[in-house]
């Protein structure tokens, strides 16, 4: 049976371009998939830029009333106070945001950030109505022993910890091996629907089965173009979250325009 999720294309721009440049690539998004007359509604389109950039993107986007949404990098695990240099859900959530990536790789390993973090992150976001984007998955050591599905699970368990079966229903997750992200090592369709099948199971076990069946599953690292139709024809694929090829606007409109593609279909 078909389901029922409204894949995602979630640009990660990490930190890069500053609100000159966001304002200038937004627009440009924009126009590229007003031209091919994207239906956003058959696949959502989402920016993440840097923090510094989204109050421009915010007047961008309510000016000109597109229907590209914007998230944030990361979230404080805090709600208010005295933890210099963190940005709160509340105060993401009056610019308008509506996605709060938690958990990226690139956090866990040169930040630190543990499992138990994540899921305060995870509280934090959803206390504020902002859908976290759970990043999960397992580096190549981890690959090579063939650890992959109980890694990325155990990743998963802690970020849902104290979770309700609605916030979970709610969220989205992305399986991103490490080991494919900024490389262009891309895993193979396979490679991605073994861990995000895995991903959905563990939500039935952990919930139920409508929640494994509301929940979107993506796909990140090295995605582009080229590659994204065949990972997309996966079942439990439900979108990507697309590193270096979301700072081109051509590029990232041609994924968001993946169902268009000959390839894997
Ligand atoms: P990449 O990054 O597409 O450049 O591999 C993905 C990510 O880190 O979210």
């Amino acid at each position: 049976m078909a389901n029922t999720r409204t894949p995602l294309m979630a640009g990660n721009w990490k930190m890069n371009l500053d609100h000159h440049q966001a304002t200038h690539l937004v627009q440009k998004l924009a126009w590229t998939l007003k031209d091919a007359k994207h239906d956003f509604s058959a696949v959502e389109v989402v920016v993440v830029p840097p923090f510094t950039d989204l109050r421009s993107v915010q007047t961008l986007v309510d000016a000109d009333r597109l229907e590209v949404g914007y998230g944030a990098q990361d979230v404080s695990a805090h709600s208010k106070g005295a933890y210099t240099g963190e940005i709160s859900a509340t105060m993401l959530s009056k610019l308008g945001v509506s996605y709060a990536v938690v958990g990226h790789s690139e956090r866990r390993q040169l930040h630190a950030e543990d499992d138990a973090l994540v899921g305060a992150k995870v509280k934090a976001a959803l206390g504020a109505d902002i859908i976290p984007i759970i990043c999960v998955g397992e580096g190549l050591e981890i690959r090579r022993a063939g650890d992959q599905v109980s890694y990325t699970l155990a990743q998963v368990d802690g970020a849902f910890d104290g979770i309700s079966a609605e916030d979970a229903a709610r969220s989205v997750i992305a399986y991103e091996p490490v080991w494919a992200i900024g490389t262009g090592e891309v895993a193979t369709p396979d490679d991605a629907q073994e861990v995000c099948g895995a991903i959905r199971g563990r939500l039935a076990e952990l919930y139920s089965a409508e929640v494994a069946d509301a929940v979107r599953v993506l796909y990140g690292g090295s995605v582009k173009s080229s590659n994204v139709a065949s990972i997309m024809a996966k079942h439990d694929v439900d979108g990507a979250l697309v590193g270096g090829a979301s700072l081109e606007a051509e590029e990232f409109a041609a994924i968001a325009r993946y169902q268009s593609h000959q390839v894997g279909l």
